[in-house]
């Protein structure tokens, strides 16, 4: 397996469709929890504060339906002997509700992770309190109760409500080895403080009765212990793009250099807005991500590109999503709201909220700053997306009543079906934007055959001007992400046990 992947797609149907048996060395998987919440995205406003529009970016409520009972007996009639037994002993003991419908999508995608895993291969379940009991006895029928390593704690601090307890400060991520014996490991360090290193150096003695031990302080620190102190990302933090649920690169970066080395493959079947993808990445792992949704894909492109440079493109594959006509019609047809999420991110463009009463008219929006200092005023991109056989004139003279309303600059009517020749000339009367890089016509149709082939909205460069998602921080390979490297680098003070 040379590449990098993403796929976009139910990580089920993409582990047993594409992902070949111990083929993984690493798996990290932050599935939403169980939290009843829906999640969405802030994008930021114009003016940098945070914009009262969001997106539904996915969602964490569970119900015992139809699909529920069918994958509880498929993963009890076809799964492994223990799986089927806890999971019937969880559905007496829990009953047909919420929690067993979201064990009962969890269980078999457990199996197929286990079965994706090299013998030396780890996984890292991210969960919480919600369902990380009844995750951890799924996880002990999957891997077996032998193989649990560690129940990590990752604790931070926030704020958090009123309550009759003590306040909710960490998450739970569940260590599993597929077999202890061949897994491979390596210990992390935290390197001394200055402070006491130096008060490390005078106690190289130790005395018990009459004996004197001499004993020497480890070089590389205090090796790590299953309790991680990481912030969460601030509202401020460089690396905070918006995404609901994102995970610090810290935290990541831990798991990935303690169980797995260069060159190895990392898989995160839940890649959200890609903290995994980035931080393998960076530190010159291969890495597979899945996400049901394209607006996740959209951003993980993004944040690669804003991180690694526009080469990494060529580095990795998507599969999932359309490289067809045939292909997105059959996207639209099965799901508008992604199929609209996934041409609008061809564009560089965000989706717009779809409120009553919010925004008529606009399925996405593209900010740009094309002022030669990159300030000045936001201007602004309105994009339509219209699917069907036939698009039509009135529905671009809409459009241009919305550009005007808003105050765009450019209105963009992005279609299956080819315009009409009505549409090209009420085009071609709208006028142009003028900008430093030439003019660009005021009003503009392009097709989702264009948008395949590679062609995009005519406004300035979209890399010096696009401002309309968040850009993640520039990485370098090979070096860790954020602050963390402290934990792995060596140190040269004298040091003792
Ligand atoms: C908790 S978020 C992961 C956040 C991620 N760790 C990060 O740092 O951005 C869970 C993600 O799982 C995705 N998801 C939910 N069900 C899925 C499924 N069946 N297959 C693939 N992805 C899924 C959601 O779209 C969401 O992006």
């Amino acid at each position: 397996m040379a590449e990098n992947v993403l796929y976009y797609g139910d990580n089920l149907d993409i582990l047993r469709r594409y992902i070949k048996d111990e083929t993984i060395d690493l798996i990290y998987l932050d599935p939403p929890f169980k939290s009843n919440q829906e999640y969405n995205v802030l994008f930021e406003e114009r003016n940098g504060s945070r914009s009262k529009s969001q997106i539904k970016a996915f969602k964490d409520t569970w119900r015992w339906d139809q699909g529920s009972a069918e994958a509880y007996e498929e993963v009890v009639e076809k799964g492994p002997d223990k799986v089927s037994k806890v999971m019937r002993a969880l559905r007496t003991f829990l009953g047909e509700n919420d929690m067993m419908a979201y064990l009962s999508m969890m269980a078999p995608r457990l199996v197929e992770l286990e079965r994706v895993l090299k013998p030396s291969g780890s996984i890292y379940l991210h969960c919480d309190q919600t369902a990380s009991a009844h995750l951890r006895l799924l996880m002990d029928a999957v891997f077996g109760p032998n193989n649990f390593h560690n129940e990590i704690v990752w604790h931070y601090r926030r704020w958090t409500g009123e309550a009759k307890r003590f306040q909710r400060m960490h998450d739970t991520i569940l260590f599993y080895a597929k077999n202890r014996d061949e897994v491979y490991f390596k210990p992390l360090y935290t390197p001394y403080t200055k402070k006491s290193a130096k008060r490390k150096q005078h106690y190289h003695t130790r005395i018990k009765g009459d004996d004197v031990y001499v004993t020497s302080v480890d070089p590389r620190g205090v090796r790590e212990n299953d309790v991680w102190d990481i912030s969460v990302i601030n509202p401020a933090a460089k690396e905070r793009l918006g995404y609901p649920t994102q995970k610090p690169e810290a935290l990541l970066e831990r798991i990935i250099e303690a169980s797995s080395n260069e060159g190895d493959v990392v898989l995160d079947p839940f890649c959200g807005c890609g903290t995994t993808i980035a931080v393998a990445q960076c530190l010159k792992r291969r890495w597979i991500g899945i996400d049901i949704t394209c607006l996740a894909t959209a951003l993980i492109k993004h944040r690669l590109q804003h991180a690694f440079g526009r080469k990494i493109r060529k580095t990795y594959k998507v599969i999932g999503e359309p490289i067809s006509l045939t292909d997105a019609d059959t996207l639209a047809k099965e799901n508008w709201h992604q199929f609209e999420c996934w041409a609008l991110g061809l564009v560089g463009a965000r989706p717009a909220e779809k409120k009553k009463g919010a925004d008529r008219g606009i399925d996405g929006r593209l900010y740009f700053h094309d002022e030669p200092d990159g300030k000045g005023k936001t201007k602004q991109i309105i994009i339509s997306v219209k699917g069907g056989e036939k698009v039509t004139v009135s529905q671009l003279r809409d459009l241009r009543g919305v550009i005007d309303r808003e105050d765009a600059e450019i209105g963009v009517l992005i279609s299956m079906a080819k315009p009409t020749r009505d549409m090209r000339k009420e085009a071609a009367s709208a006028g142009f934007y003028k900008s430093a890089w030439g003019k660009h016509p005021r009003l503009q149709l392009l097709t989702i055959e264009e948008l395949l082939s590679g062609k995009g909205i005519d406004y300035p460069p979209s890399e010096q001007v696009n401002v309309t998602l968040k850009r993640a921080p520039k990485a370098k390979s090979g070096t860790t992400v954020t602050q963390a490297h402290l934990f792995h680098k060596e140190r040269k003070q004298p040091a003792e046990n």
